[in-house]
């Protein structure tokens, strides 16, 4: 058949489901190869249609569209609007005349687009915070099940995320549209359930409830944020949604309780600031923008940072903390899993050494600024835990561009490496800490690096007597590092 008959045809594309973007790409290549206007298809979802009624592409033909629009597409295939066949073939076909099509924000279907993805990465990003598993069985036979009504078809998009992050448990997760399985070993898609498929009620229940009572902050209060982060319709699955009006009720007293209490208990690993999904092209806000007049400015612009991929798998970036006035500068290597959730450098279990010790030195940790060479904590999922994994070269080097903005703004007489990640990253070469422990190098611009090792080198050593020795060769340093901010 030759293209020009195809003008007049008119074509009903058969999908496998609603999430066959496969099924969509091969037809919609096919279709406009042979020039198919948009308005001369109709798109439907009929399972095992098996259908062989489309017209094959010109031999040798190539259908040239930008390289992202395929992902950004993929993204917005997911969105329930019924008309999105026709829409991502529109745009598509749009897209061989005007290459530069996404990169117009006023155009009609650019702003479809965009509107679409973004309200499928919040889809993503809320089932991902507020799936609830229950368990079911015992022994053998144990495995987690959970019921959840997500807005659009993401289920199939966000499974591998939860592979990822519940790798040691078996678990179903079942939705309206589809089902995601987990058997420890293998990931299944199957189809949708209806709510009475799942448990309801469990020991985890109580678990939970305790878990978000604690976390609940009264003293930050925002009834219309939190309902924002947590709509209502997602309250009927969640364990904890019971406590909320009691909780919101009772905020006012029991947030002058917690200020007493403070510091403030950390963030659940689910809330992840960050989707996975959000594609490259579109960097958070400030990100890339260099005019941070404080540290309270860039520590915000830092929230958005996409300068390597570690921003994905972390729960935030964990940026420093500190006076900005402060006139010394302790850098240590990357947030661990306790400073991920908290938010704050240095609060885990190093932390505590390097507190004690520097308050053993008169060091005081309120007058010193805190910060890490990488700003996103890297680790190895292993189970339910996440194991700390060194950051490497061009990670810090990516990193380099906040450290430096804290040294500008804040400008210390002297930095503190703790550690070879540290010393990499303010020096920007490979030292021998433990051969250069104690000596201070000044770098080109006159800042004064003292080196140091890592807190958790301390934490490591097994033996007493030659961890309480390496300790005393710590505070020694610390209170070298006294004298320098004295002198
Ligand atoms: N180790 C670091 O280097 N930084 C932290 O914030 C915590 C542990």
């Amino acid at each position: 058949m030759q293209p020009a008959q195809l003008d007049l045809a008119r074509y009903s594309v058969r999908l496998d489901s609603e999430t066959d973007f496969t099924g969509w790409r091969d037809a919609a290549r096919r279709l406009a190869l042979n020039e198919v206007r948009p308005e001369d298809i109709s798109w439907h979802v009929a399972p095992n249609s098996n259908q062989t009624d489309l017209p094959v592409a010109p031999a040798g033909a190539q259908l040239v569209v930008p390289r992202d629009f395929i992902e950004r597409a993929e993204t917005a295939f997911c969105h329930a609007d019924p008309g999105r066949f026709g829409f991502l073939y529109r745009l598509l076909w749009r897209l061989r005349a005007e290459p530069k099509l996404l990169a117009i924000a006023s155009d009609v279907d650019t702003r479809r687009l965009e509107i679409m993805e973004k309200a499928v990465r919040r889809d993503i990003h809320k089932m991902r915070a507020f799936v609830r598993f229950r368990k079911i069985g015992d022994g053998d036979g144990e495995r987690y099940v959970a019921w959840f009504e997500p807005e659009h078809f993401v289920v199939e998009r966000n499974a591998a995320f939860f592979v990822r992050r519940f790798t040691g448990m078996r678990w179903t997760i079942l939705t309206p549209h589809a089902s995601a399985d987990w058997d420890g070993e293998r990931l299944a898609i199957g189809p949708g359930a209806a709510k009475g498929d799942a448990p309801t009620q469990d020991d985890i229940e109580a678990l939970w409830r305790t878990y978000f009572e604690n976390i609940f902050n009264p003293a930050r209060l925002k009834v219309k944020a939190m309902q924002k982060e947590m709509p209502k319709k997602y309250w009927r699955n969640l364990p904890e949604a019971s406590l909320i009006p009691e909780l919101i009720a009772g905020a006012d007293k029991a947030a002058k309780a917690m200020i007493a209490r403070m510091p403030t208990p950390p963030a659940p690993h689910h809330a992840k600031v960050q989707a996975r999904h959000w594609p490259k092209h579109e960097p958070a806000k400030g990100v890339e923008d260099d005019a941070a007049g404080s540290i309270s400015e860039l520590r915000e612009a830092a929230k958005g940072c996409r300068r390597c991929p570690l921003w994905r798998d972390a729960t935030q970036t964990v940026f420093g903390e500190g006076p900005d006035d402060a006139r010394v500068i302790f850098v240590g290597e990357q947030p661990g899993d306790q400073e991920d959730i908290a938010g704050k450098p240095f609060v885990g279990p190093a932390g505590k050494v390097f507190d004690a010790i520097l308050d053993d030195a008169g060091v005081d940790r309120q007058k010193v600024y805190v910060t890490n060479a990488v700003k996103h904590f890297k680790f190895e999922p292993r189970g339910k835990r996440r194991i700390h994994s060194k950051p490497n070269a061009g990670e810090v080097q990516a990193c380099r561009w906040w450290i430096d903005r804290e040294f500008a703004l804040i400008k210390p007489e002297l930095a503190v490496a703790l550690g070879a990640t540290a010393a990499l990253s303010l020096l920007g070469k490979a030292i021998p800490v433990t051969k250069m422990r104690g000596q201070v190098i000044e770098r080109e611009d006159g800042l004064r690096v003292f080196i140091t090792i890592h807190p958790s080198f301390i934490l490591r050593i097994h033996e007493p007597a030659d961890k309480e020795a390496e300790r005393e060769r710590f505070l020694h340093d610390m209170k070298q590092v006294k004298w320098l901010m004295a002198a």
